[in-house]
């Protein structure tokens, strides 16, 4: 393999170097490509064939179905490990011995609380708001209640908004699902591990013991695995990009949750169980949706099919059904809107339009129809995403700031109106 692409502009030659990644990807790399051609740049909106920076997390083949966290196979870890020792693993590198591990649930724990005057403006909120709002708003709050800058140079600063964020946000998510609920504002119990309280801050009756069938805290801590990290989507994207103005993690994370709650990315989760309960009431006609789909004309998406990257399949999709599967057979739930989203499956498994353009069930396909048989409300489905890919964001947040990676500030090609002379209001 050569080490250098030739680009040709008006007969002149540009030498470009190549780069290869330890997966053998190959990036022509054109940082020095506008000061060469005296300001030739590169289009490429939605950045289909853009690299934004050079990443040692997550690895991912979209044509083989491959997604690893730091070398470690997707499948592996949501069989083997659970959700913090994957959080450790991708903030920090390395899988954690059991002792790094205690500390860093310990550490997490004693930060597993909130200042009370958030309450405060949690109560601001109509009730009826989106949960990802409230997320993304009192995320970015807690800047206000923890004002110091973090320094990026000193590991144990990082640490210690790490852990921070990873105590608060399970808190701020239980919180924005019992203020639609009506339930009154806990701190869950340090006793229990990070997925199992989470669980009990979301569903805890003041009037009732608590407690659990391991199986959904099992699969809840099974999405969060397959949640956690993405490379470089849209709301990854985003939370390197805040941050790269050296803008606080918080505010970063914030602006993440963002970017998630469209529907074509994260939001997709609650669009899909919306999608088939409007399906279900219209007398389950699959037929007349997949049509829809399909036609050009109409706006509407088949929502959890399709993948930017992913053209074979979603592996975390294929993880994702099995462990649906059990979930409804253990719990004994027969769902007629599963049954929907089989048959959906299976016609677009087999038509030549989602053949074609290699439209496959992703993960949020099948995450929406687990989250409801777990009992957890539809609006919910998009902040579990977030809790789940809460390590992956600060992963990379801290990757980026850690290789000092200059603020993101794309180019453009304009095409609006040359100069013109301005028009006095009333001759315009
Ligand atoms: N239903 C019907 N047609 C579709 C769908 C779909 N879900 N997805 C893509 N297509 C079609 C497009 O219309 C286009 O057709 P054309 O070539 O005839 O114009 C072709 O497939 C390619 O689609 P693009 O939009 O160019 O693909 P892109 O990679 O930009 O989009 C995306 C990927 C956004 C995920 C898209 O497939 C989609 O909107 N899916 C539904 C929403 C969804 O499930 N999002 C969750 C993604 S997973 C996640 O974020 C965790």
């Amino acid at each position: 393999m050569s080490e250098t692409a030739t680009l040709e502009i008006d007969g002149k030659k540009y030498e470009l170097p190549l780069i290869t990644g330890t997966e053998n990807e190959i990036a022509i790399d054109i940082k020095t490509l506008r000061g060469v051609t005296g300001g030739v740049t590169t289009i490429d909106p939605g950045y289909k064939n853009t690299g934004s920076c050079e990443s040692a997390i997550t690895f991912l083949n979209g044509e083989e179905g491959i997604l690893r966290y730091r070398g470690y196979s997707i499948e592996e870890l949501a069989e083997k490990a659970d959700f913090l020792e994957v959080a450790y693993l991708l903030i920090f590198g390395e899988l954690p011995t059991a002792a790094e591990l205690e500390k860093f649930h310990s550490d997490i724990k004693a930060e597993s609380h909130v200042d009370e005057d958030v309450k405060k403006i949690l109560d601001g909120f109509p009730k009826a708001a989106h949960p990802m709002g409230v997320l993304s708003c009192l995320t970015s709050a807690l800047v206000a209640f923890n004002p110091n800058t973090v320094n990026v140079d000193s590991e144990e600063e990082m640490y210690r908004a790490i852990v921070k964020i990873m105590g608060k946000f399970p808190v701020l998510t239980a919180w924005a699902h019992r203020k639609r609920a009506g339930l009154p504002l806990d701190y869950g119990d340090n006793s229990l591990g990070y997925v199992e309280n989470f669980h009990k801050m979301m569903f805890h009756r003041p009037n009732d013991e608590y407690s659990v069938d391991k199986k959904i805290v099992n699969a809840i801590d099974k999405l969060l695995i397959l949640h956690a990290d993405h490379e470089q989507n849209c709301s990854t994207s985003t939370v390197r990009i805040v941050g790269s103005s050296h803008a606080g993690l918080f505010v970063s994370i914030s602006a993440g949750i963002s970017a998630l709650w469209g529907p074509l990315h994260g939001g997709a989760n609650q669009a899909v169980i919306e999608m088939l309960e409007a399906i279900k009431e219209d007398d389950g006609d699959t037929k007349k949706y997949m049509a829809k789909a399909k036609d050009k004309e109409d706006p509407f998406r088949l929502m959890g099919f399709g993948h930017r990257v992913y053209k074979n399949f979603d592996p975390r999709a294929k993880i994702i059904k099995v462990a649906a599967d059990d979930v409804l057979d253990s719990l004994g739930i027969d769902d007629p809107v599963l049954n929907i989203a089989k048959g959906l499956e299976k016609e677009a498994l087999e038509d030549q339009y989602f053949v074609d353009r290699k439209l496959y069930p992703n993960v949020d396909f099948y995450s929406g129809i687990i989250y409801r048989a777990l009992g957890i409300p539809v609006e919910m489905f998009t902040p579990m995403f977030a809790l789940g890919r809460l390590p992956g964001w600060i992963a990379q947040w801290k990757e980026m700031r850690q290789r000092k990676e200059p603020i993101g500030r794309p180019r453009q090609v304009y095409i609006g109106e040359t100069q013109r002379a301005f028009k006095q209001i009333g001759d315009r």
